[in-house]
């Protein structure tokens, strides 16, 4: 299965993703293209330190979104990709990648959807004052972050946390979910039905995460 990569950022999901492919933890997943959309984030340094195939599609070139989808669906379509994964990925992508990509297509996100959907969900929980916040991995429809739960990690919020403290201790949890999500969705060992998505099989981040 060839997964193609999309990120804006550091690009940590991305090594995670790198690091566990390296390891043989991708099952038959493999990672046949890195996209970005700003051309000096670190992803891209990343992607080509990892020697994998690259490209820039910057968002700032494209007066309409659909000319931007349109462009990287181009992009895509020369390496035969079979999933996308978005990793912190920072454009909303609309009907004319999604037609595409339809249900190939999945994002992680740093909070137990659907509370704090958008962006900076890790201020949102610790600002909100819940106690268990995490990261989700979801498959990817039209709207923000609301698209079919996968698999989610949950985390302890502290009192003393603020949004760079949480991020960090969701980081931890996200960069393993995300490879565990790709090697089952590689692996054939992701159903859906509506929205509830089941993962059978193995499941590395233990019995308790699969089912929370
Ligand atoms: C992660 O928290 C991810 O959940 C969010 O953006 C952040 C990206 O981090 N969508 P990185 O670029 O993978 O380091």
């Amino acid at each position: 299965m060839n997964i193609a990569v999309l990120a804006s950022g550091s690009g940590t999901n991305l090594q995670a993703l790198i690091d566990s492919a390296a390891r043989g933890e991708l099952g038959p997943a493999r990672l046949a293209v890195v996209g970005v959309n700003v051309a000096d984030c670190p992803a891209l340094g990343r992607a080509q330190a990892a020697n994998l195939p690259t490209f820039v599609v910057d968002h700032r070139r494209f007066a309409a979104r659909d000319d931007f989808d349109r462009a990287l669906v181009a992009a895509l379509d020369l390496h035969r990709v079979d999933l996308v994964v978005l990793a912190g990925f920072m454009r909303l992508l609309g009907p004319a990648f999604l037609d595409r990509f339809g249900g190939r297509v999945i994002n992680i996100h740093p909070a137990l959807l659907p509370a704090f959907p958008g962006v900076h969900a890790q201020r949102q929980a610790a600002a909100y004052g819940v106690k268990l916040s995490g990261c989700t991995v979801h498959f990817v429809e039209a709207g923000v972050d609301s698209g079919p739960v996968i698999a989610q990690a949950a985390v302890p919020v502290r009192d003393d946390d603020d949004e760079e403290s949480l991020s960090a201790r969701i980081l931890v949890e996200e960069h393993r979910l995300l490879p565990s999500v790709v090697r089952a969705l590689a692996e054939g060992r992701v159903t859906s039905e509506g929205r509830r998505v089941r993962i059978t099989g193995s499941w590395p981040m233990g019995e308790s995460l699969r089912s929370m």
